[in-house]
Order: structure tokens, then sequence, then C-alpha cells
């Protein structure tokens, strides 16, 4: 019997430019999906591509005097490079220019037209070029295009028309019958209302312009842009020409996109396939956009993202743990390159990072590289291994429903539980006496359990990341078909194999690469825990010479909306300190305070003013709420310890 398929796409990308971070965000998300199914033992087809018809891209070309192929050839070389180093694994990548797609979008033309689906007449109306959509004047806004607010143009031709409005109440019965069809559940109320409220015809051909699939009856017409790029769906599967094939993926369970085009795949797409008699796809998901700080990404705004900068300079599973965490099931996600640093130092250096390293050292240290047997369970290492369980089955059921950001955070619980089992179980106590040397090496083995089910549940956002730990941790026979049910059971470790040093996985990224001159930058990067795949003796903590001080003076330092300048009484001493908390603090609300102050920092010149020390502060991840840390009764001068 063959495998159970699943079969999951993209959007076919406009290669009327070299792609974003916004494209990268749906292909990366549809990977992560691909790489689950694929994990748990389906037949996956992950298809993405390029949609190379239409005015949008003849126009560019024209511009750049080039014929439209030669122009788009060029483009989809550097889009293959992208999804090769974001190691998207596509089974297929279909272009719209390929005999294989165009002899299918003339079938289904010439199909549809004989049955009379398709009919001519005159269009009078607007287009949108950028959005290859034809608008009403009535569904204009305020004379730009309802979708992107850019300037339309007025069209009068002979056009093909395709009769929607006869298939509304069989895609209204369909949506109602099929609660999953259109996800989320926002999302498909406003595709019913927008049914409900009537649909016009569709314009299906052009006349103006050549570069199209031409319309195979009249050769003064090329199909509508829309109606030939959906159809990829069904000629990369071989529609026409491999019946087999075409029948092990079709219908597809999932057309991923954001909610710009969610239109376009929840009432033409399947009307389109109402009226050549195919069933429709299990689910059409539209998640949110990727805003930056500044608002959308655009051209004209100069702040497109290149997401292959970012892989080259923080990695490919960085990135791609950023892309997906970040997407909130159908919300809107943000995009900064201090959150994506940000985040690799909490969640990836600090978190994960540490957990393998302090494991790795700690089995080198007390037992010579070799990973121990387990002993006797107790309390805590059952409650490690239930939150464990905890964390595939969460997992599971959110990769299911597509919702990633949740899927991310199953998977942190754990790890976080199990940096805090360290805490909890203390190993180096436990090897400092010999009768708790099983103890000892049950712990040990239970983090490299809980290290390993993290693994497998995170290799679908990050598939480069087994490979990698396991050359330190050796958990694993092939980390490169890690198989999904492996992070259900617990004990799969083998005892006995050895582990090896090596080095940090994640690296701390100093927020200064964003900004070398920034003191704002230094003090964000010294509010951070550091790396600790050295745990520190008492001693070494007993260096850092800690004092209760009282803010005397506290003003703002020009020109840097971070940074408040600090006068501190210590003791019989007076300092001066400049401190990044000026976003959570009004100067005149820290005069009187008495804070914490690191005494013995080397001292550092910011913006032209001495900073003799540093005062304690907490902060989220983002730093967007920061806290300094304040005493009440113990005088300025004295030691926190
Ligand atoms: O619409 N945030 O192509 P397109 C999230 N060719 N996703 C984004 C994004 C952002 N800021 N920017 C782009 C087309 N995307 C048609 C599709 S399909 C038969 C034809 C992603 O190049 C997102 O998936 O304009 C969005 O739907 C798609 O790119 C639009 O890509």
């Amino acid at each position: 019997m063959s495998k159970r398929s699943y079969y999951i796409t993209t959007p076919i990308y406009y290669p009327s430019d070299n792609l974003h971070i916004g494209h990268a965000y749906t292909t990366v998300a549809a990977d992560c999906i691909a790489r689950f199914k694929r994990m748990q033992g389906f037949d996956v087809f992950y298809l993405t591509g390029t949609d190379e018809h239409g005015q949008k891209i003849e126009k560019v070309a024209l511009e750049k005097e080039m014929s439209p192929q030669a122009y788009v050839d060029g483009i989809v070389v550097g889009i293959k490079a992208l999804w090769e180093a974001l190691l998207i694994s596509n089974n297929d990548f279909i272009r719209t220019t390929e005999s294989r797609h165009e002899e299918v979008v003339k079938n289904l033309f010439q199909k549809v037209y004989e049955q009379g689906d398709i009919y001519i007449s005159e269009y009078e109306g607007w287009y949108c070029t950028p959005c290859e959509t034809f608008f009403t004047e009535r569904q204009l806004d305020e004379g730009k295009c309802p979708d992107c607010g850019r300037s339309v143009e007025k069209l009068k031709e002979e056009s093909y028309f395709f009769n929607m409005a006869k298939y509304a109440p069989r895609l209204l019965e369909h949506i109602d019958q099929h609660p999953d069809f259109i996800q989320p559940e926002s999302r498909r109320n406003e595709v019913i209302n927008f049914v409900k409220s009537g649909l016009d015809d569709l314009c299906v051909s052009r006349t103006t312009f050549n570069w199209g699939v031409g319309v195979p009856f009249n050769d003064k017409h090329v199909v509508y842009v829309w109606f030939d790029a959906l159809i990829n769906y069904l000629s990369a599967i071989g529609y026409l020409d491999d019946k087999e094939k075409f029948n092990q993926y079709w219908p597809a369970n999932v057309h991923l996109m954001a909610k710009d085009i969610l239109r376009f795949h929840a009432i033409i797409w399947p009307i389109m396939l109402m009226a050549i008699d195919l069933p429709l796809p299990e689910k059409v998901f539209a998640h949110g956009w990727i805003m930056l700080e500044g608002g959308k990404m655009s051209k004209s705004k100069g702040n497109v993202i290149d997401p292959m900068v970012l892989v080259n300079k923080y990695g490919v599973d960085a990135v791609r743990y950023y892309l997906v965490k970040e997407l909130s099931f159908g919300q809107d996600g943000m995009y900064s390159e201090e959150m994506l640093i940000n985040r690799i130092n909490s969640d990836l250096a600090n978190d994960l990072g540490n957990l393998i390293s302090r494991t790795v050292a700690m089995i080198s240290r007390y037992f010579d590289s070799r990973i121990p047997e387990p002993g006797k369970e107790d309390n805590a290492d059952q409650e490690l291994r239930t939150t464990a369980l905890r964390a595939y089955e969460e997992a599971t059921e959110k990769l299911e429903k597509l919702d990633f950001a949740s899927y991310i955070q199953s998977v942190l619980r754990l790890i976080s539980r199990a940096n805090k089992y360290i805490d909890e179980t203390q190993p180096w106590l436990l090897a400092k006496d010999e009768s708790k040397q099983e103890r000892l090496g049950t712990v040990l083995y239970n983090l490299l359990e809980s290290i390993r089910i993290a693994l497998i549940i995170l290799s679908p956002a990050m598939p480069a990341l087994a490979l990698r730990a396991n050359q330190q941790l050796n958990i694993f026979a092939d980390p490169d078909s890690l198989k999904w049910e492996e992070a259900r059971a617990w004990g799969l470790t083998q005892a006995g194999k050895l582990v090896s040093r090596g080095p940090a996985l994640f690296p701390r990224i100093d927020l200064k690469v964003l900004d070398e001159e920034t003191p704002e930058a230094q003090e964000t990067v010294e509010g951070h825990r550091e790396e600790e795949s050295n745990l520190i003796d008492i001693e070494d903590f007993a260096k850092v010479d800690l004092r209760v001080a009282t803010v005397i003076a506290c003003e703002k330092m020009k020109k840097a909306d971070k940074l408040l300048i600090l006068t501190l009484q210590v003791g019989e001493e007076q300092r001066t300190v400049v401190s990044g908390i000026a976003k959570a603090y009004e100067p005149e609300q820290l005069v009187g305070k008495r804070v914490v102050l690191v005494a013995n920092l080397k001292p550092v010149k910011l913006r032209g003013v001495l900073s003799q020390g540093m005062i304690l502060a907490a902060s989220d991840p983002q730093d967007n709420d920061i806290e300094v840390l304040t005493l009440d009764r113990i005088e300025s001068g004295h030691r926190v310890k």
C-alpha cells in the first residue's frame, strides 16, 4: 500500500524582483510543515515556484530593456539559491512559463469555455497592475486600489468572462460543511461575507499586452494571470500527463499564503475547481503579515529585508527559528534585527545552547565523556519526563493546526524545565559524593533525553540543528532522518557512547553588531546573562563588588534617547553612571532611589561621559520593559552579596 500522501503549497511568487523576508516567511512555514509530515511518515509533496506572466512582469522587463523571459530567468536563479540557503525541502519548483504548465492552462480554459462557463463580452472597469486585480468603480477606495492603495488604470477591452456567480451557492455550502476549509476562523467569516455580497463574473483574458498563455481559440487574447497562476497547483503534479501522481496528491492538504491573496484561493480557485469537476483542497490557510517597526515592507520605503543577508550573518537555523516563532496563528508578526538577535541570545544561546553545553561538560567531567546508564527514577525525573511528553503532544497538535508560535512555545517549556532540573538536582554537589554516583548518572542521562526530544521537536523548524548538536552529543544514529515518534519515547539514548565538547552551537551575538558605536547597545548586552558553559564558583561571584547607591541627580543624555546620566552617592564617594534605561524612567523618578551599583566595573566612556560602573536592572527579552533594582532600608555604600 502506498504511504499516506500530504500535499502542501506556497503561493508561486512574482519574480518581478528579488524576494524578501515576507516570502521567506511563508516558504519557511510551509517547509516546517512539510518536514514535520515527512517525519511522521507521510509521502509529502511540497510545491513552490514562480508566477511569471502578466502585465507587471512585462512592464518591469521592458524597463530593464530585457525580454520578460530573460528577466525572470535571472530572478529565478536567485530565488532558487535563496531557498537552498534556507534549507527549503520543496519537491518541485513550478514556473508558469514551462510548457508542462502552459499546456494545462490552455486545456482547462478550453474545457471551461466549451461547457459554457466562459463567454466573451466587453470589460469596462479598473485594473491594479501591481496586484494584477480587476475592480469595479464601486470597489475602489477613493479612486485607488482597495488592496494596495496604488493608482489603478481604466480598462475597456474585449474580454472573456468566467461565470462565477453560478457557483457561489455551492461554494457557500462547501464552506459551511467544512469548517476547517478556510483558516483562521476570522478570515473564513470575511470570505463568507464577501461571497454573500454577490460575485461578479471574473474577467479572465486580456488583449492589451502579450506576456501570458495564449487563449487557445482566440490568438488576440492571453489568459488572465491569476487564472493561469492558480492552475500551477494542478500542473505541477501531472494533471494532464501523470494521472497516477495526480491522484496520489490531489486534493491538496494545505494551500498556505498571507491574507493578501486569500480571496483568490478561497473564492476564485474553488470555483475554478468546481467548474472543472475536481475536489477542493482540504484547507486554505492565510497567515498574517510580517511587519517592520516602521510598518509594511515596501520598495519605495527602501526597507526591504533580504533573507540571504540574514542567513549569512546569523545562520539558517537562527533565521528560520525566528520566522517560525513570529508566526502567531493568523496574526501579524514583527521583524527587527534587534529582536532577531535577542531571540538568538535568549532562546538559543542562553536556554538551548547552555543546556547542551552544560550537559556535555558535566558528562565529560564526571563520566569521562561516556554517556552514563540511568538508575532509579525519582519525582523530579518523572516530572521532567512528563514535561517532555507534553511538549511532544502539544507540538504535534499545534503543528497540525499551523499554530507555529505555540509549537515553538511547547518545546521552549521543555528546555526551560530541563535547565531548572539542573538547578534542582545540583549535579556538581552529587559529584562530590561517591555514594551519589548512580544518581548523578541518572540526572545526566535524563538531561540528554530531554535534549534529544527537544531537538527532534525543533527539527522541522531548524533542520540543521540536530546534525550540528549531534557532533557533541552523539545521541542520534542518523540525525538527518529523525522520526517524529521518537520524540514520544523516553529512554532511546544509548548509554556508553562518547560525547565530545565543542564550540557553542549558538554563540551570543553582541548587539553592537547593529551599530558598533552605540553605547546603548553595549548597555543592553551587559544587561543580559552571560553564557554559562562553565558554572562559576562563589569566589568568582564575590569578585563582583555590588554596592547600595543613592541617586542624587539624574538627567537625560543629549541626542541619545535610551540613556540617562546618574549621579550616585556611594558611601562617602560620588560616581557618575550612564545607563540605558531612559525608555522606562523619567530622570526625576529616580532621584532619591537606592539602587544596586556594580562598583568595580572598568570605567568606560559613553558618548563622551565617563561611566564609573553600572546599575542593575531587569528587563524582558526585547528590552521593552526595564525595571531598576531598588532597596528601601540598607544604607548607601553597603555591600550587596
Ligand atoms: O501574490 N508578510 O505573489 P507575491 C508575510 N503571484 N508574507 C508575505 C509578505 C509579508 N510582508 N510579503 C509577501 C502573488 N508575502 C501571486 C501568487 S499563487 C497562485 C499566486 C508572501 O510575490 C505571502 O505568502 O506577491 C503572500 O501571500 C505572498 O508572498 C505574495 O507573493
